[in-house]
């Protein structure tokens, strides 16, 4: 586990987004820079859309930005469940490339799951960017208890991406899964987190407290993370 956890606290999301954004567009201009082109994973869910809103407003080099779906709900495009419609509705106007990892037209999640892999694969690794979210049942990415979370945790490293059934299917979006594997997260430049309430910073704490043991997948990826992570923490 990283030694090294920095907790940055808004009062709201807006005055965390005006941050993260900054934070966002700084590395990514500095891979452009180094590397001429950023790759980044962004979570779905509701948090962070304040922060890609800001993000969409920054002055960068957008073609040379590729953005993936941290993890996705499998889902088909356009649905209001998919990520990377929601990541695409904001990013593709600027002209970043936006790449979907959930096949069309799929119901063996497993095989989307080596879908996904295989997209992975094509970029160029490690990513710049892993921005996280976490739910409060402590799932991060689309890191869920279940059949696969043995895989998804402890799988060969070089498997970026599988498909996930959680179990039990979360209320907010019961659907099967893909997601980042815990060591294509943990191979990022940098990871970050952003995330609000109190009810998920008392998840986080715990969890980062518990290490390797938790109960919550969160804590068994921040386990393995061997870089500094900033958090950041949205009262409301
Ligand atoms: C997903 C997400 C997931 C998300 C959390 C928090 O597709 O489910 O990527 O990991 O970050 O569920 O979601 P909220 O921000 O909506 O609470």
């Amino acid at each position: 586990m990283t030694d090294e956890i920095e907790w940055w606290d808004y009062e709201d999301t807006t005055e965390m987004a005006n941050a993260l954004a900054g934070d966002i567009q700084f590395i990514i201009e500095s891979a452009i820079e180094a590397r001429g082109a950023a790759v980044i994973a962004l979570s779905g869910g509701k948090t962070p859309i304040p922060v890609y809103e800001k993000l969409a407003q920054a002055k960068l080099d957008w073609k040379r930005v590729t953005i993936v779906p941290a993890d996705e709900r499998i889902v088909p495009l356009g649905d209001p469940l998919s990520n990377v419609t929601m990541i695409g509705k904001i990013f593709l106007p600027k002209g970043a490339r936006v790449m979907p990892i959930v096949p069309q037209a799929t119901s063996d999640y497993k095989a989307a799951g080596r879908s996904a892999d295989a997209l992975m694969q094509e970029l160029h690794w490690p990513l710049d960017l892993v921005l996280l979210g976490m739910g409060t049942d402590g799932h991060t990415a689309s890191i869920f208890p279940g059949p696969d979370y043995d895989e998804a945790l402890n799988g060969p490293k070089e498997r970026r991406a599988l498909g996930l059934m959680p179990d039990p299917l979360p209320p907010e979006a019961p659907v099967a899964r893909v997601t980042l594997s815990r060591a294509g997260i943990v191979s990022a430049r940098s990871i970050m987190f952003a995330i609000s309430g109190p009810a998920k910073k008392k998840v986080l704490e715990d969890a980062i407290k518990e290490g390797a043991s938790s109960p919550y997948p969160v804590g068994r990826v921040l386990a393995e993370v061997e870089l500094p992570i900033d958090i950041h923490w949205s009262e409301q």
